[in-house]
């Protein structure tokens, strides 16, 4: 009542965006907010007071000494936010991974020389040689990315161990990290708390971090060394599917040129590069293929609370994703083990309240999850199976067959059926897809 006209707003932790428009000044928590109104935008650092009104923004600390104000042009477009015809942003970032895909890939593989460049982590090849251990920290789907790229790295990279870890527990042990690492912290936001406080303790050890994350300017990319934009536009569903897949391929490229820089054959490595190339086209002859299947197939599984989901190897990180998808959006007790894992507890839990969602990936291990798929059929287990498998025989109740050239990347594209299974489960059961309950996109609180 004192000063009309004026806003006084701070920053203390959570993102703050002062949006500069014609005879208006807005508030918000995320640029993408602003879109429509304007786009320039003043980005709050922590411990910044703003006084504005609808033509001026006065920034000082909190020591009131002044700040000059930085205003930076928004990047994203209007349509980026929108549905774009699509009924939730869901189904549309689960359709849109051949572009956002490609927006990664984006410069950084040269198919000729058979190399992948990536300008971000401003690593020096002296620097990349050097690495021996990689940390990698992320939340949610951002972990289970993590997880699914550190598979990948360990088929490539000599002598370098990979650590995967939740960045909520991460952050309060006492986690010994030798100084020949590097730290990988993953974050679609670029705002997660716990993500963010795990950095500044790395940091504080003297160890380099790389950010993977998606939105420009976030607090996790501007406070990394260095870093590699996933690029994949704003993802807007609370329910991560773009980013993962994008997360989990930059880390693979973040791997490949530690691998070049220690001399790893080109023979070796060639076939990943090229398939990665190529996965932004198969991910499109998935999605076009299972999309109406999907649709069809969760009503018979609606009426389940519980699920397994299986997998091994390279497929198991992507059944922990699976799993994390379904009970995020449409509540259904969903969990991922190992197919080893079965007989040392899940096996017990088989029967007519559970479905199976099992992952089988063409590859060394296929005869051995197969046999742990008929061990789950011998218990009457009710079976939907996602392979890659020409000849399939397997009396399971439900097969859903991709069809791809790939082979060391076909995990990923068995993860896109899972995702669309649960979109259609959520949606057949009236959920609301784009905003679960209890949940919330950006998680900057502890
Ligand atoms: C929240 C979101 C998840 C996300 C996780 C990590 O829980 O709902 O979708 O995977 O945070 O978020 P980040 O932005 O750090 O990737």
């Amino acid at each position: 009542t004192k000063n009309p006209g004026e806003i006084v707003v701070a920053r203390a932790g959570s993102p703050l965006v002062i949006g500069v428009g014609h005879g208006e000044t807005l508030v918000a928590s995320d640029a993408s907010a602003l879109l429509g109104h304007t786009k320039q935008a003043i980005y709050l650092n922590d411990g910044e007071v703003a006084t504005i009104t609808k033509n001026s923004v006065e920034i000082k600390t909190l020591n009131a000494e002044p700040v000059s104000a930085k205003v930076e042009e928004i990047e994203t477009n209007l349509a980026a936010i929108q549905k774009n015809g699509y009924e939730h942003f869901l189904l549309k970032e689960i359709m849109e991974q051949p572009e956002s895909l490609k927006e990664t890939l984006r410069g950084r593989i040269d198919l000729r020389d058979g190399l992948v460049r990536l300008g971000g982590p401003g690593l020096k090849e002296k620097e990349l040689r050097k690495i021996k251990h990689l940390v990698i920290v992320g939340c949610g789907t951002a972990y289970n990315a993590g997880l699914l790229a550190a598979y990948y790295i360990e088929q490539f990279t000599p002598e370098v161990t990979v650590e995967v870890v939740i960045a909520s527990e991460y952050r309060y042990r006492q986690a010994y990290i030798p100084k020949d690492s590097v730290a990988l912290i993953v974050s679609q936001s670029g705002e997660t708390a716990d993500t963010l406080a795990c950095l500044r303790e790395i940091k504080k050890q003297g160890i380099k971090t790389i950010g993977i994350v998606n939105a420009i300017g976030s607090t996790i990319a501007r406070e990394v060394d260095g870093g590699t934009y996933v690029h994949v536009g704003p993802e807007i569903s609370v329910a991560s599917t773009k980013a993962f897949t994008s997360q989990a391929i930059a880390m693979v490229m973040f791997g490949l040129t530690i691998a070049q820089a220690k001399g790893v054959r080109n023979n070796i490595l060639r076939p990943y590069i090229k398939e990665i190339a190529a996965l932004p086209g198969e991910i499109r002859k998935v999605l076009d293929a299972c999309n109406e299947p999907m649709k069809q197939m969760v009503e018979q599984y609606i009426k389940y609370e519980h699920a397994i989901y299986l997998g091994r190897d390279t497929a198991y990180p992507v059944a922990m994703e699976a799993a994390l998808k379904l009970k995020e959006i449409s509540y259904i007790d969903a969990n991922a083990y190992a197919f080893g894992e079965l007989k040392h507890g899940p096996l017990a839990l088989v029967d007519d309240r559970f479905f199976e969602f099992v992952m089988l990936p063409e590859g060394d291990l296929y005869d051995k999850a197969v046999s742990n798929v008929q061990e789950v059929l011998a218990r009457g287990g009710h079976v939907i199976a996602v392979t890659n498998k020409e000849e399939f025989d397997l009396p399971v109740e439900n097969v859903v067959k991709v069809e791809t050239s790939l082979t060391i990347f076909a995990p990923v594209l068995l993860n896109l059926v899972a995702q669309l299974f649960a979109y259609y489960m959520a949606l057949c059961k009236g959920y609301n897809v784009d905003q679960p309950r209890n949940l919330a996109k950006s998680v900057t609180v502890e």
